[in-house]
This record gives C-alpha cells, structure tokens and sequence, in this order.
C-alpha cells in the first residue's frame, strides 16, 4: 500500500492546527500509520532538504524547521502521495485553491503550515528518514469497506 510522509511544520504545531490537519486526512479516508512530535535536529533537517540546499531561503527554512517542535507522520492509502499534496495545496498559500490547508489556514510561503512528499520515491526516501520501521504500525480500520468498494 503507497505511503507518505507530511509534517506540520513549527507554525502549524504553535497555531494549534494539530486536530484541524489531521481530522482533513482522517475523514478523506487515509490511514495514519505513523505519528509523533518532535524537536527536528539541523542534521535531520539538513537531510529532509537536501535538494534545496543551493536556493536562497534555504538557511531560513533550516532554521525554521528546527525552531519547535513538528508533527511528523506516515499517511497510507491508494493514491495518498498525490493526493496529500491537494488537499495540502500550493506551496504559496495565496495561490493555494480555498478548500486546501494552506488555501484555508496560510498566508506565507515561509509558514506554510504542512509538508508533503512530492513524490512516491521521495516519500519512501522521506519516511526512511523519519521514522525506524518499529515506529509505523500496519494496521487495517474497521470502516475500511466503507471507504473501498
Ligand atoms: P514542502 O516540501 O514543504 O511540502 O513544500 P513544497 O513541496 O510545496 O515546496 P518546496 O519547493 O519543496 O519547498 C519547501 C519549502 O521551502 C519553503 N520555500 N520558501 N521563500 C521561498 O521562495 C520559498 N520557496 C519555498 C516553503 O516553506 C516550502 O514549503
Ligand atoms: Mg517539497
């Protein structure tokens, strides 16, 4: 089954947008399978985003994603990379659709609330990076017939 990895970034976790972002991926029909916050070392972060490491704001984002604790997790489902990056939106939230996480909860590039993997490699790559194998726990809901067909 496809994996994602999403964070809510230090703004989300300080705005107290925990419940609001994980309630949109619980009632789409994803299925949480790893969870925890925690205070992101520079090294890990360094890591995360590594492909942005020649861009301008890339020492700004460094020290943002380890300025407070971030909501790391792994979402499950058919499809779920792509469509995680919907329902989180454009990474500028004022061209972020409405009905979007940062469409409805965002001004600023620089606080943008939420990460998403871009990409199934990079989601494995990302999840790898987060997460031990013993942190994610396989499991199947009880509705899960009524969300599949
Ligand atoms: P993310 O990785 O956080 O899910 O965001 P994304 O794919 O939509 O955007 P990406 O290009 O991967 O950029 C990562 C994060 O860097 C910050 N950023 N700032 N000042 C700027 O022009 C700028 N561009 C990007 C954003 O916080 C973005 O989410
Ligand atoms: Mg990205």
């Amino acid at each position: 089954m496809e994996r994602t990895f999403v964070a809510i970034k230090p703004d989300g976790v300080q705005r107290k947008l925990v419940g609001e972002v994980i309630r949109r991926f619980e009632a789409k029909g994803f299925t949480l399978v790893g969870l925890k916050l925690i205070n992101v070392s520079k090294e890990l972060a360094e890591k995360h985003y590594e492909a942005l490491n020649d861009k301008p704001f890339f020492g700004g984002l460094i020290e943002f994603i380890t300025s407070g604790p971030v909501v790391a997790m792994v979402w499950e489902g058919d499809g779920v990379v792509a469509s995680a990056r919907k329902l989180i939106g454009a990474t500028n939230p004022l061209a972020s659709e409405p009905g979007t996480i940062r469409g409805d909860l965002a001004v600023n590039v620089g606080r943008n609330v939420i990460h998403g993997s871009d990409a199934v490699d990079t989601a494995n790559r990302e999840i790898g990076l987060w997460f031990a194998e013993s942190e994610l726990a396989a499991w199947t809901p009880t509705n899960m017939n009524w969300i599949h067909e």
